[in-house]
């Protein structure tokens, strides 16, 4: 026993060590550039991180009516995009998309942002949370993309992420060792802390740079002020001062944990995109739904059988179509910024131009943890090799590729690694905890290990 208890002091001792030697706060509200008032005197981002505690108890869910007790199909899911963004509209996503000042200066009642994503961590390549609206930074997209559908700039997004108050129960388990006033902030997610209660709700919304007049589809969008660095093709540009950009808000994620829905993963992940052209009086009438998929189709091999109709899937015919051009895999959904296709990869020897590789739930099955190892166990894509350039894919359709497009429970690794610890579909989870990761000194014995993670996460850039 007292060996016992010597032994946690140490490990005790050298955690504290470790947390004492970096500098990264896990509480900081915003990464530290704070715009000078001449630039932008409105209020900025508040930080909500009293995570409700609680069981699991069951909580009301309207949306759930459509289903009739049923699961999704393609047919009832518009319907259920509706039904979502109309309960999110209740609870105050309106002000959120529409109303900056007035959603900071509001309580923000029932919505929590995250821990260990505030401050930049150079280690992981991370750049913080921003000053003004809360916002991260995003993919890098070349105009390229959209020069069929009027885009003239090259655009970067920066999206905005909160989690409702059934979700951050989770955000409270997993962070139920923080305390603000030591600075201590460990993970918990070796029990099953990291796996979202029955109805959970987290949203995701993203701005891009371009002005109305450089990408017309943007005209009547919601704006947003934030406060960042310029950027180019290569990412940010590190030497340049931060400046208030305008952004226009071209899409609108909502994802929600409901198993009667989604019975094979749990989860069903819906977009809404921007339409310029659909009715409505406001900028919130007009995001429409692009699709939901609340499986990832296993039974379709779409690079076989690129005809055969996915059935956990569903696109709306009716969306504007720019939002299109970045499905993923077969047709799966992927938002306009989501990077679900990769350019000039190599595919059997073969440079392809464009690839449809990803999908919502295929990348997002990904997000595991291994505590005290060596980063990321699953790369978010089907790759072989993404440690140059081009990067080498999996043939579409064969075992290997087909592994990131089945479907498993949140608390299933993709990973066959024994210690694998499966987050629940939640990538951003895994991101923070690899900034504990890099600012706790946890797992030093490993210095090449980050440098493998900011590799992964390089999509973000192309
Ligand atoms: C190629 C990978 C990829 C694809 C495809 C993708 N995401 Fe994500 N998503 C991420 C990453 C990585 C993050 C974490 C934030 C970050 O690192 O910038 C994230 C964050 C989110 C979040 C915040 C909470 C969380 O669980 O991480 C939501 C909500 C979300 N994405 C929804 C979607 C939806 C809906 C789609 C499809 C329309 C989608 N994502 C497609 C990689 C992806």
């Amino acid at each position: 026993m007292p060996r016992r208890l010597s032994l946690s002091l140490i490990f005790v001792s050298i955690l504290s060590v470790g947390l004492h030697a970096s500098s990264i706060d896990p509480f900081a509200v915003n990464d530290g550039m704070i715009p000078p008032k001449s630039a932008y005197d409105g209020p900025l981002f508040p930080f909500h991180y009293n995570y409700p505690e609680g069981k699991e108890e069951p909580v009301s869910m309207p949306w759930q009516k459509v289903l009739g007790g049923k699961p999704l199909t393609p047919e009832n899911a518009q319907a259920y995009i509706l039904a979502l963004k109309a309960y999110v509209a209740t609870k105050g996503m309106k002000t959120f998309l529409m109303e900056p000042e007035k959603w900071n200066t509001g309580p923000q009642t029932g919505w929590y942002s995250m821990l260990w994503a505030g401050e930049a961590v150079e280690a992981t390549d991370w750049e913080g949370r921003e000053a003004i609206y809360g916002t991260y930074t995003g993919q890098i997209m070349a105009k390229a993309v959209y020069a069929d559908y009027g885009l003239t700039v090259d655009i970067r997004n920066h999206a905005a992420i909160y989690y409702d108050d059934v979700a951050a129960r989770t955000l409270g388990r997993v962070w139920k060792g923080c305390d603000p006033k030591t600075g201590q902030c460990v993970p918990r997610v070796s029990k099953g802390e990291a796996q979202f209660d029955e109805g959970a709700i987290v949203v995701k919304s993203a701005g891009v740079t371009a002005t109305p007049e450089q990408w017309p589809v943007l005209e009547g969008a919601a704006k947003w002020q934030i406060y960042r660095k310029p950027f180019d093709l290569n990412g940010t540009i590190e030497k340049a001062q931060p400046q208030v950009t305008d952004i226009r808000v071209g899409i609108f994620d909502i994802i929600v944990k409901d198993s009667v829905a989604a019975p094979e993963t749990g989860w069903v992940f819906a977009t809404l995109v921007y339409d310029k052209d659909a009715p409505g009086k406001d900028a919130w009438d007009r995001m429409v739904p692009l699709g939901a998929m609340w499986g990832n189709d296993p039974e379709v091999n779409s690079a076989k059988n690129p005809k055969m109709p996915l059935q956990e899937n569903y696109i709306n015919p009716k969306a504007p179509a720019y939002a299109k051009v970045t499905l993923g895999y077969g047709e799966r959904l992927s938002g306009p910024f989501d990077i679900a296709v990769k350019y000039n990869v190599e595919v059997d020897g073969k440079i392809v131009p464009a690839l449809r590789s990803s999908s919502c739930l295929s990348c997002h099955g990904t997000a595991s943890y291994i505590p005290g190892k060596s980063s990321m166990t699953t790369f978010f894509y089907p790759a072989k090799d993404h440690s140059g350039q081009p990067w080498v894919m999996y043939t579409p359709g064969s075992k290997e590729w087909n592994a990131w497009f089945q479907n498993r429970w949140g608390d299933e690794p993709q990973s066959s690694e024994k210690e694998a610890i499966a987050l629940d579909y939640s990538t951003f989870l895994e991101a923070v905890l690899m900034n504990y990761a890099a600012a706790s000194g946890e797992k030093s014995s490993d210095p090449k290990r980050f440098l493998k993670w900011k590799a992964y996460r390089t999509f973000h850039a192309h």
